[in-house]
């Protein structure tokens, strides 16, 4: 039985695929602070415009360059692996696939845009970028890119993770980056929260809104924001991950798939593996999709659908999304990458056609899911993963008690050997769950009082 499925560089999808042009349902507009929704020129200080073209594209394919591709294939195609020895150890009648996308250089999904990003901005002339990164893993793989294609690249890295992981830090210097613990001195923003909340642990949303700052406030006009999930251009770059899997499930004979399932952030490493099979599904084909977060930051289970900023001191327009406030800051669980308020639009608008269906999953669970991987399958995965970990073991072990054959898969977005802090906590007991409290709902939805409400449109077919 094979183990790992492999494609030949030829064989690597040449094309990003666009799920807004398949939408039943279209897309609301992001909205500028009048309401009326923004144009592309007004983006333009902060994005270089060769990428804003692609975040309003309506095209379904979109040609990756081949320079993009001569950078990808250091580690793209990436395996799938069928999941033999956990099926094993689970004796469960499904078949658990993951696509391995730790393999790349800084260890997770997040240099499939990171290095397109990169490339775009290059070309536009940009020299220097700015991002925000959670656990660390998107800003290392944008030091990577810049590395690669010769760019300066700061990044703000939230206080908790810059804490608890001070290896990410490291690998993006190594690589050439400066990375500064967020909330920081150097941006108005971050003042103004230190002022506020001087132990702040930081989150996503504050360290997007010093990212764009430092960027807009650069007087050469050489310098660019770029982000690492949410928007659709960045959803884009990664669905080369789905449509790699679903060569390689063809490959290997499999003719269909019954589970999808990807942890989900602000939506890219979910969006990069679903959205190809959620084009299946718009065609008619009967698969499960579900999209995972931490119980402790909810944004798709609990969170209303609303139009909200991206981040804490609202310099992003207003998106159509699920979404916890942009003032939330979430409990400090080990998964960074997965503490943001929000969700990328276009996945919001899949959850609410019932193209997929968020789940929520406790921490400790997630932990006690990433040793049975851990100790069977050999890899020890990010915390972030380990949630898609914890549904498709739940999947897995339905299936057993259905007695069905079901074929299960999942995004192995990362590896977590510069996570292992969160191991050692877990391990000695020091772990709680941190289910969010009724309270910070009634938070949320005060921190988006008074903003445009999206409208909530369906077409009733899933
Ligand atoms: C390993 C890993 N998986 C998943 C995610 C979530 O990514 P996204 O924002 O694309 O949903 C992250 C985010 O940092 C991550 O590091």
């Amino acid at each position: 039985m094979s183990v790992k499925i492999f494609l030949n560089e030829d064989e690597i999808p040449k094309q990003w695929y666009n799920l807004a042009a398949d939408l039943p349902s279209p897309m609301q507009p992001p909205l500028g602070p009048d309401g009326k929704p923004i144009t592309p020129e007004m983006l333009a200080p902060v994005f270089p415009m060769n990428l804003i073209e692609q975040e309003v594209s309506q095209e379904r394919w979109i040609d990756i360059p081949e320079k993009v591709l001569e950078i990808l294939y250091r580690w793209r195609p990436s395996p799938l692996h069928r999941a033999v020895y956990l099926e094993k150890a689970l004796k469960t009648p499904a078949k658990i696939y993951y696509k391995n996308e730790s393999v790349s250089p800084p260890g997770s999904h997040k240099p499939n845009t990171a290095v397109a990003q990169a490339w775009y901005n290059k070309e536009f002339g940009i020299k220097k970028i700015t991002t925000e990164t959670g656990a660390g893993q998107w800003g290392s793989a944008l030091a990577f890119a810049g590395a690669i294609l010769g760019l300066e690249i700061k990044v703000f890295m939230v206080r908790i993770s810059f804490d608890q992981k001070p290896f990410r830090k490291i690998m993006m210097n190594t690589w050439g980056a400066e990375c500064i613990a967020s909330p920081s001195e150097e941006t108005q923003a971050g003042r103004h929260i230190l002022d506020e909340h001087p132990d702040t642990p930081g989150s996503l949303g504050i360290a997007i809104s010093e990212a764009i700052e430092a960027a807009v406030t650069d007087k050469s006009g050489k310098t660019r924001y770029s982000l690492g999930s949410v928007l659709n251009h960045v959803l884009l770059h990664q669905t080369i991950i789905g449509q790699e899997a679903k060569k390689q499930l063809e490959k290997i004979g499999e003719k269909k798939v019954d589970i999808v399932i990807g942890c989900a952030g602000g939506g890219s490493n979910f969006a990069g593996l679903a959205f190809p099979f959620i084009n299946d599904k718009i065609n008619g084909a009967k698969i499960d999709i579900y999209p995972v977060e931490p119980t402790s930051c909810p944004t798709m289970t609990r969170g209303p659908f609303s139009y909200d900023h991206g981040d804490t001191a609202k310099m992003t327009p207003l998106l159509p999304m699920h979404s916890l406030g942009h003032d939330f800051v979430p409990p400090a669980i080990h998964a960074g990458g997965l503490r943001y308020h929000g969700m990328a639009p276009l996945v919001s608008q899949t959850i609410i056609e019932g193209l997929s269906t968020p789940k929520a999953v406790h921490q400790i669970e997630t932990y006690e899911a990433a040793l049975l991987f851990a100790r069977t399958e050999g890899i020890i995965p990010a915390p972030e993963t380990s949630h898609a970990i914890a549904v498709a073991l739940q999947e897995a072990k339905k299936a057993k008690e259905e007695g069905k054959e079901k074929v299960i898969l999942f995004n192995m977005s990362g590896h977590g050997l510069m996570d292992l802090s969160g191991y050692e906590s877990f391990l000695s007991g020091h772990l709680h769950d941190y289910p969010l409290p009724e309270e910070d709902l009634e938070r949320a939805h005060k921190a988006i009082e008074g903003l445009p409400k999206p409208k909530v449109v369906k077409t009733g077919k899933w």
